[in-house]
């Protein structure tokens, strides 16, 4: 048995576990992929403080995001297709993160439908991540199942109404389930453990989506599907109707410019996530954590401001902490982390990446999450 010590550990084990063309879902950027790589490789260059003589006692990651309390400042981000990295993802993934104390985010595409995931989690509250669609009348029916299920926060997703072109997807003619293609079906020959679970579940399809909207039978490709369906109209002015129908905590998810920050607090949504979907879309934008701090210091004391994109450690969570995130998002690091070992890979991921922050808090001499701040960073080494 492999012994699990960090993130990168449960991405091999998910390569050799998940089927390819799901596994490159997860593994992918858009074109160059170079704005993915740079959301991993621009927290490699801030540089820590190490101080001494400081009575270490008495630690505590715990805080709050939009008002709820957090065991540490890291929640799971919303993520397409995640109940095909593993039988029923995304029931798994939302047991660890409630057992953890920290939110679980459904995506609105997810496999496991908004009802599902409230029922089998004993109707813990989790949030809800929306994507507008040009069938309204669709989009004002998936908040008021949000609102039904108990959600206690809607994240909307501005970055996607269009899609960002992954090379692999293409290539691998994503789709859920997988088409029986030879290729797909030698691939899926070398995963039984994954194909056991599968046959153990029902879940195998859009749950938000199927059997909710008239005359969606068949997906298709997902590129195709995301294409007719997803409203490339939505501007800043829907908001208004998404917030009056929704009525409770709005995220904003997606921003990357201080301009667009200044404009979302004019919507009163409660948060905004930097983010950049992961470098799944603008390839050739800033990484996530480069474009953090012109935004908190344009709106940073008028909303809260949450980060994502690149995050595969405690230590990635300080420095973002310390740049003036009230919140951080796990996007891959949670999929490899279920794809390897389920809820209970899931958990250990938050295990690792708790141990790694609450440590590394310590040696910059800090005992609170809530006074990190600039301080422990190296001067010349983070950006501005
Ligand atoms: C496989 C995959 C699927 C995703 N699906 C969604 C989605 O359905 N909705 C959404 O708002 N963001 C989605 N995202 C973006 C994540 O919410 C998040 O912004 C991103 O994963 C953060 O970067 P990280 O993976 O480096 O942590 C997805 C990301 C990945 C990797």
């Amino acid at each position: 048995m492999t012994v699990i010590t960090h993130i990168e550990d449960l991405r091999v084990l998910a390569e050799k576990r998940v089927p390819r063309m799901f596994y490159d879902y997860a593994d992918s950027g858009s074109w160059t992929e170079g704005t993915y790589r740079a959301n991993e490789s621009d927290f490699q260059k801030i540089l820590l403080r190490q101080r001494v003589g400081i009575n270490m006692d008495g630690r505590s990651t715990a805080t709050e995001m939009i008002g709820q309390k957090v065991a540490m400042p890291v929640a799971i981000a919303p993520t397409g297709m995640t109940g095909m990295q593993h039988a029923d993802g995304e029931i798994l993934a939302a047991r660890a993160a409630k057992k953890f104390g920290i939110p679980f985010t459904l995506s609105t595409m997810s496999i496991c439908s908004i009802e599902d995931v409230a029922k089998e989690t004993g109707n813990h509250p989790f949030w809800f991540q929306l994507y507008l669609m040009r069938d309204r009348d669709f989009s004002g029916r998936l908040i008021d199942r949000a609102k039904a299920a108990g959600c206690s926060a809607l994240v909307l997703t501005l970055d996607l109404q269009i899609l960002g072109q992954r090379h692999k997807d293409l290539r691998n003619g994503l789709s859920t389930p997988p088409k029986p293609t030879l290729a797909n079906i030698i691939n899926l020959m070398t995963k039984p453990r994954w194909c056991l679970g599968m046959l153990g579940t029902q879940r195998r399809q859009f749950g938000n989506i199927f059997g909710h909207v008239k005359g969606i039978e068949n997906m298709g490709s997902l590129s195709e599907w995301t294409a007719s369906q997803f409203d490339p109209r939505l501007s800043w002015a829907d908001i208004e109707w998404v917030r009056n129908r929704w009525g409770g905590k709005l995220i904003l998810k997606g921003l990357q410019d201080a301009e667009d920050a200044v404009i979302a607090v004019k919507t009163g949504a409660d948060a905004i996530i930097v983010s950049n979907h992961g470098g799944r879309q603008l390839d050739g934008a800033p990484s996530s954590i480069h474009a953090l701090p012109a935004i908190v210091d344009a709106v940073g004391d008028k909303i809260e401001v949450h980060m994502d994109g690149g995050i595969r450690s405690g230590q990635d969570v300080l420095k973002a902490t310390a740049l003036g995130a009230k919140g951080t998002y796990i996007g891959r690091a949670m999929l490899y982390a279920l794809g390897a070992m389920g809820e209970s890979g899931v958990t250990k991921a938050l295990e690792i990446i708790h141990k790694e922050l609450d440590l590394s808090m310590a040696f910059c001499g800090r005992t609170d999450i809530n006074k990190v701040d600039k301080g422990i960073l190296l001067p010349g080494s983070y950006p501005v």
